[in-house]
């Protein structure tokens, strides 16, 4: 084993049945950790339920001489999420670690999204996030300790067409994890995110194929594991991970400029639009009141 062990660490994988949740799950288990193996165990659009993903991993990772724990939750209610965490808690004493990553996908352009494709995206990953963060963070705030790990995707950060429901719920994802990281501080909760591209079901009909053989599971999970650990001291950050590459994404904030009040006109803005435009010498605001400050210095 190299450093970063995870002996005694609890952890709650969402998602768990399948793709990278499987993974994340299976190698946190190799690191000592005792993994939660949630998974609703539907379809790739959200229909549908079943026990054999969670209990198929839990069997893989026992099989491997690791303990585990599976938990048949809809991570998007209330209940589901309570249920998750005692499932933790129940079987292992607490949560340590908490992945979140449980999605599903309904892809419509604007023009077509419905409130059929709309309402459950929203619902597995903005709400299933909130639903299972809350009562995972109270237990990690009592403790003293936690990791939390959510998923986002590049069609949130940057853009992907047909994907205008599954974008607002991933960069929701960045908003709420913003917050978070202030409120988990003081009790040495770290909470991350990771923008991941792999070969799942999810992928397999969206990217190439010649670029699916490249983007297996396995080249996402050590950041994870990073992240999971106490090693990691970093918090509210986003990194882009797939096939070896790691990088970090942030919303930078431009110099901007300030207008006297006989120059806020149209006119002049227009005049100055590409200074207004311009990304040079961004800088990164790590809360609103490094913002306010930062305002507040350029109006002198
Ligand atoms: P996947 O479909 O292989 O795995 C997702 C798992 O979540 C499934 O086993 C499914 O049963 C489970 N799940 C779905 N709804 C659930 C619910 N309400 N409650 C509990 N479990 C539920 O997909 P994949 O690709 O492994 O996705 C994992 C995460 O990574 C998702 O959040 C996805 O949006 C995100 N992601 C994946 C990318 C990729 O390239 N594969 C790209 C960007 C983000």
């Amino acid at each position: 084993m190299g450093n970063i062990d995870l002996t005694g660490r609890v952890a709650i994988v969402t998602g768990a049945g399948a793709g990278l949740g499987k993974n994340h799950a299976v190698e946190l288990a190799k690191l000592g950790a005792k993994v939660v193996v949630n998974d609703l165990g539907g379809s790739r659009d959200g229909t549908g339920a079943g026990q054999t993903p969670a209990d198929d991993v839990v069997n893989e990772i026992k099989a491997a001489g690791g303990e585990a724990v599976a938990n048949y939750d809809n991570v998007a209610t209330v209940e589901g999420g309570e249920n998750i965490v005692k499932t933790a808690v129940d079987t292992f004493g607490k949560v340590d670690i908490l992945v979140n990553n449980a999605g599903i996908l309904r892809d419509k352009s604007l023009a077509k999204l419905d409130e059929n494709a709309w309402d459950p995206v929203i619902a597995v990953h903005l709400k299933g996030l909130y639903c299972v963060t809350r009562p995972a963070f109270l237990n990690m705030k009592a403790n003293g300790y936690g990791r939390i790990i959510s998923t986002t995707s590049a069609a949130g950060l940057f853009g992907n067409f047909g994907q205008c429901n599954y974008s607002a719920a991933k960069l929701g994802i960045v908003g709420f994890n913003n917050t978070m990281k202030l409120e988990g501080a003081k009790y040495d909760i770290k909470t991350n995110i990771i923008a991941p591209v792999a070969a799942t079901r999810l992928t397999e009909d969206i990217l190439p194929p010649d670029m699916l053989k490249k983007m297996d599971v396995k080249y996402v999970t050590p950041v994870v594991l990073y992240l999971a650990s106490d090693q990691c001291q970093d918090t509210g950050m986003v990194f882009n991970v797939a096939a070896g590459y790691l990088s970090r994404s942030a919303v930078m904030t431009s110099p901007g400029i300030v207008l006297k009040d006989d120059e806020n006109t149209p006119d002049k803005i227009a005049e100055k639009w590409n200074e207004v435009t311009s990304m040079d010498n961004s800088v990164y605001l790590k809360d609103l009141n490094d913002f306010l400050m930062a305002m507040a210095s350029a109006q002198g």
